[in-house]
């Protein structure tokens, strides 16, 4: 397309979406393809959640919310955040947006600033290095391979922090390699950030 920003025409298509394109195409000229790409789960939504959607509209939720969501909405995520796992949020700390990429974004361009550099563990899903190009930042790679589980090192992220280091995307359990951090290994990062003395940012998606 003409005319779209350098901001937009510097992104790169997403490699999920081109994949789960091609194979569509490939099933309609009836060739039998297992699509492994977008993370589309195998059954339709549950009745209970299209009656609750339907329950909602004829209840005429269908003006403009605030903006961090529904009050009894907030206070429902925060008694299952306590019930299911543990973790004390307030209502007060809790957004509701239209899915986890749409919270990465609002998050990755309220936070960087134009150089400032993202630490993102490789493996790691295709949308993450695109936010933080959109925000003008530089996205520092770091590597992993089998040896590790695909989980970085404390040493790898010692090398990785500098004084303009502004956030670290962790995803455990990873997409796409599905390793996960024990709490020990968590500890272990943690301490070089604070050792490091660099205020940062853990992006938990
Ligand atoms: C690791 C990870 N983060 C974020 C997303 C985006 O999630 P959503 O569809 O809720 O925007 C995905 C989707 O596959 C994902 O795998």
């Amino acid at each position: 397309m003409e005319n779209v920003s350098q901001r937009v025409s510097s992104l790169a298509i997403s490699q999920t979406l081109a994949m789960s394109q091609k194979s569509r195409e490939m099933q309609a000229q009836g060739i039998d393809v297992i699509n492994l790409s977008v993370g589309e789960p195998d059954f339709n939504t549950p009745q209970h959640i299209k009656d609750a959607a339907i329950q909602a509209i004829n209840d005429n939720y269908s003006h403009y919310s605030p903006v961090p969501g529904y009050p009894q909405l907030l206070k429902a995520i925060s008694n299952k955040l306590k019930k299911e796992n543990n973790l004390e949020y307030g209502a007060d700390q809790i957004i509701v947006s239209n899915g986890a990429k749409h919270s990465l974004a609002n998050v990755i361009l309220s936070l960087v600033n134009k150089g400032d550099e993202v630490i993102v563990p490789a493996p790691y899903w295709v949308s993450y290095v695109e936010l933080v190009k959109l925000a003008e930042g530089t996205n520092v790679i770091i590597e992993t391979s089998i040896d590790s589980d695909f989980k970085i090192t404390p040493e790898q992220l010692k090398r990785a922090i500098t004084s303009k280091t502004k956030a670290m995307f962790l995803c455990s359990p990873s997409n796409p390699s599905g390793s996960l951090y024990s709490k020990g290994e968590l500890e272990a990062l943690a301490k070089v950030i604070e050792e490091s003395g660099v205020e940062m940012y853990i992006l938990s998606d």
